[in-house]
């Protein structure tokens, strides 16, 4: 079975961005990412893509056009799957529409607990027992399609802000891979 053209949205650190990307040297792994997009010139994940040569364009999404321009780029590199990693802008229902194709996000909480922004601090304020991370379809709703794939822990009395981040992200890059395994091998 040939591979899956995708391309990863950013707009931060891009640590997710580097394990799919590792992960997809595999010759094994359903995806190929043949196309990087963030919405900041100052993502850090940009290194990524010049590290390991994959196309990468900077979106102004502060532009009328901006939806059309990432769809043009979308069918020139022929993507069919848009995964987003730690993309801080929200899709529309028209880009959704136009593009028709899996779009799918991780998120740091065991949706539909803690949508939105400033999970971590939030889930301890809430004195919640157990959190993780989340991979889903992406809709109209903000955090709120369908659920890929969850993976979780027990919260001890000495986490703070920090060592939840960094727990729940130690389980996404395991988490987004899955899912993407999941979606095109056993569906
Ligand atoms: C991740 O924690 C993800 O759950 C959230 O944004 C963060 C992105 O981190 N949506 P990175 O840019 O992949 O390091």
């Amino acid at each position: 079975m040939g591979k899956i053209n995708a391309c990863v949205f950013i707009s931060g650190k891009g640590t997710n961005l580097k394990n799919l990307i590792k992960k997809s040297r595999d010759y094994n792994f359903p995806i190929n990412i043949r196309l990087i997009i963030s919405n900041n010139k100052k993502a850090d994940g940009i290194i990524f893509a010049k590290k390991y040569l994959i196309p990468y364009f900077i979106i102004n999404t502060d532009t009328r056009n901006f939806e059309a321009v990432i769809l043009k780029l979308l069918e020139k590199y022929k993507i069919s799957l848009i995964c987003l990693a730690g993309y801080m802008k929200i899709i529309s229902k028209n880009f959704l529409n136009k593009f028709g194709k899996k779009i799918i996000n991780i998120h740091p909480s065991l949706l539909p607990k803690f949508k939105g922004l400033n999970t971590f601090s939030r889930i301890l304020i809430e004195k919640e027992k157990k959190t993780g991370c989340t991979v889903h379809y992406v809709n109209e709703r903000l955090d709120g399609g369908t659920i890929i794939i969850q993976k979780g822990f027990f919260i001890s009395s000495q986490d703070d802000e920090k060592s939840l981040k960094k727990r729940t992200q130690s389980l996404e890059y395991l988490a987004y891979p899955e899912a993407l395994i999941k979606i095109y091998r056993y569906n």
